[in-house]
């Protein structure tokens, strides 16, 4: 089987599942000589209009893990904005070095649902964006050599396949188990769902970069120092603010990240399924 095109898609608030989703559609673009599209859809802008994929194409398509899932703001995007009727597809998830849990099976089911058909499946752990101590600078060197021995599998598979294979195989729940509470040091749920990024005041000069990257489009063009809309905790204001005037103090949500930092700080390995 040939692909006549090779789509990488995306959600990635703060940039480690569009590196990890263009690597792998890059690599086997190349490997199967077809020409690469990149879909973001990070923003809500981008989640406007429906894509269709055609048979014959393939779509590389990736989330973080949010709460050991699909990022439930997410979800509603991936299950009406991607439709098929029959591109092949590969589930990539990104996860901060604790566990993707049920989230790459979720977004295997999505697709296969939308309808794609799943002939391989990732989860990549990459640094966690509530802790610099949690997975630092990955992908690493390492991630990427298994990376690209997956990216190599996975055309292989394609140039040799001669019928659509059943949905892959990946870890997970089916049907889909629920989402991970977070815990606080304490060891009981650290409930932050309420949560906003502070700004220091002293800092901030309005420039206004925090406003155009916040894919819940929650942050005030008129003053960035108020979070009118949701905040999933995406972290893209705080990453990307260029003074870091940015941030959260909510004890719940810091007790959490204190106690993903006492617990998985262990180096997680990719898996890949083929
Ligand atoms: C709200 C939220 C929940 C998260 N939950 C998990 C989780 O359950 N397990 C995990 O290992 N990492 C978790 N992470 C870490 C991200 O999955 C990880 O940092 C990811 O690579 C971020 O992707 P991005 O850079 O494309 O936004 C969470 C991050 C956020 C913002
Ligand atoms: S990115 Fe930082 S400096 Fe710019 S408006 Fe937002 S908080 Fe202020
Ligand atoms: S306000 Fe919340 S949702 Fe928006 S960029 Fe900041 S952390 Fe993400």
């Amino acid at each position: 089987m040939q692909a006549t095109k090779v789509t990488a898609v995306y959600y990635s608030a703060t940039g480690n599942t569009e590196k990890v989703v263009k690597a792998i559609a890059e690599r086997i673009a190349e490997k199967l000589g077809a020409p690469m599209e990149v879909f973001d859809f990070t923003l809500p802008g981008s989640r406007r209009q429906e894509k269709h994929f055609p048979a014959g194409e393939l779509v590389v398509f990736g989330t973080p893990v949010y709460a050991g899932r699909v990022p439930n703001k997410m979800l509603p995007a991936v299950q009406t904005l991607f439709k098929s009727d029959g591109a092949l597809a590969i589930p990539v998830v990104t996860f901060g070095n604790r566990n993707f849990d049920n989230g790459l099976i979720e977004l295997r089911n999505e697709l296969e649902n939308n309808g794609f058909h799943t002939i391989a499946g990732a989860g990549f752990a990459a640094s966690h964006v509530f802790s610099d101590k949690l997975a630092p600078g990955r992908p690493d060197e390492k991630d990427m050599k298994v990376l690209e021995q997956f990216a190599d599998a996975a055309g292989d598979k394609i140039a040799a396949m001669t019928e659509i294979p059943s949905p892959v195989s990946v870890r997970g729940d089916d049907p889909v188990g629920p989402y991970y509470t977070p815990l606080g040091t304490d060891g009981k749920p650290a409930v932050f769902l309420k949560a906003k990024p502070l700004t220091h005041a002293e800092l901030c000069d309005k420039c206004g970069k925090c406003v155009e990257v916040c894919p819940m489009g929650s942050i005030s063009a008129e003053d960035p120092l108020q979070v009118t809309g949701i905040c999933i905790k995406c972290q893209a204001c705080i990453k990307k603010c260029p003074v870091h005037a940015k941030y959260f103090d909510d004890p719940a949500f810091l007790s959490h990240v204190a106690m993903l930092e006492q617990n998985y700080t262990r180096r997680a390995e990719p898996e890949t399924f083929l």
